[in-house]
């Protein structure tokens, strides 16, 4: 086990899109192929379940997103991939963390407050589970449970990587070092691919371009690019240009700058969205296939994300082992 450990959690809520594969997916698989630390990549379905109670949709989710990872390359052998409802240490630890959480660290939660805010004054408790309220105490366990070092996350993480770091501090103090301080990576800027309106890509927004749908469905999706008045042989600028930014992101610089000269030499917005359209397809059609023939063979999926689980569990209990026996709960003997 390296000393260095990248940890990262997927809720299972919606279909992968384009900027999930730019923003976390792709840096996460090229980042898992260093040597020099271990990688913790998971199904975050416990925390699902705060967004979501459609049986359907979960396990379709779930389904979507571990094909995902797998036909984008991740190399299931080399990393720790599993699924966050089968390793039960971590809600052992979440209930031993409960104890070290301030209720009022809780009460500033972002997403527990701004469900506050949308309430009626009348009610502000309204819709709101204990597992809304604690949801970054569960966070708090995925990451402490493998001693994370560093741990990828959106801007809209940061506030709970700060109350994890919280937490773990406290239980230190009281008992020792036991837990790592954590991390967070925050998404560069440059990884955030805009939506098809221009806004950060995302489902709550409706702008996705979704990753692996047919080559006829992302061509109609490309289409939908936002793009200016300019006509064909109007000189465009690259700048603040959506598509272009979308094209960036997967081109090489051959094909960077050949875009941009394109472009500033007046070729159309559909000639531009054709070759952005066809750079996508190509680069998709591989994983595509791979991804196709996984939706279809889900008992393989189970397969690797037991094996996952098995391997994560190892490192689990021998870690909770310790904790426990910090706090007292060891062996009596
Ligand atoms: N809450 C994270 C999100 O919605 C997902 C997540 C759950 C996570 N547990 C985690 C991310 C642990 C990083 C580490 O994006």
């Amino acid at each position: 086990m390296n000393n260095k450990k990248i940890l990262t959690g997927i809720t299972t809520t919606g279909t992968p899109h384009l900027g999930n594969y730019v923003g976390a997916i792709r840096p996460a698989i090229a980042s898992s192929k260093e040597k020099e630390h271990d990688s913790f990549f998971f199904l975050a379905d416990y925390h699902a379940l705060i967004k979501s109670k459609d049986r359907d949709a979960l396990r379709q989710s779930c389904l979507e997103i571990a094909a995902t990872w797998i036909a984008s390359g991740l190399d299931i052998n080399q990393t720790y991939f599993y699924r966050q409802s089968d390793i039960p240490e971590i809600l052992e630890l979440n209930w031993i963390l409960n104890n070290f959480t301030a209720k009022g660290l809780m009460n500033r939660a972002h997403a527990y407050k701004s469900a506050v805010d949308d309430n009626e004054k009348a009610d502000p408790d309204k819709g709101i589970t204990m597992g809304l309220f604690s949801y970054p105490i569960l966070m708090a366990a995925d990451i402490l449970m493998f001693k994370a070092t560093h741990v990828p996350v959106g801007q809209d993480q940061v506030q709970h990587i700060e109350m994890t770091r919280d937490i773990a501090q406290r239980f230190n103090h009281h008992y020792g070092e036991i837990f790592e301080i954590p991390e967070g990576v925050i998404d560069k800027e440059s990884s955030v691919l805009p939506g098809l309106d221009g806004r950060k890509m995302s489902k709550s927004y409706g702008n996705i371009i979704p990753l692996f749908c047919d080559s006829k469905t992302l061509r109609k999706y490309v289409m939908k690019i936002k793009t200016n008045s300019l006509e064909p042989g109007d000189p465009k600028s690259t700048e603040d240009c959506l598509l272009f930014d979308i094209f960036k992101s997967f081109a090489s610089d051959s094909q960077i700058s050949s875009m941009k000269k394109d472009l500033e030499g007046g070729m159309s917005w559909g000639d531009a969205k054709n070759q952005l359209y066809e750079l996508l397809d190509e680069q998709l059609s591989n994983y595509r296939l791979r991804y196709d023939e996984l939706m279809s063979d889900p008992s393989y999926l189970d397969e690797a994300l037991k094996e996952g689980a098995e391997r994560a569990r190892v490192v689990a209990k021998s870690n909770l082992i310790e904790i426990k026996s910090a706090i007292g709960l060891g062996p009596l003997s």
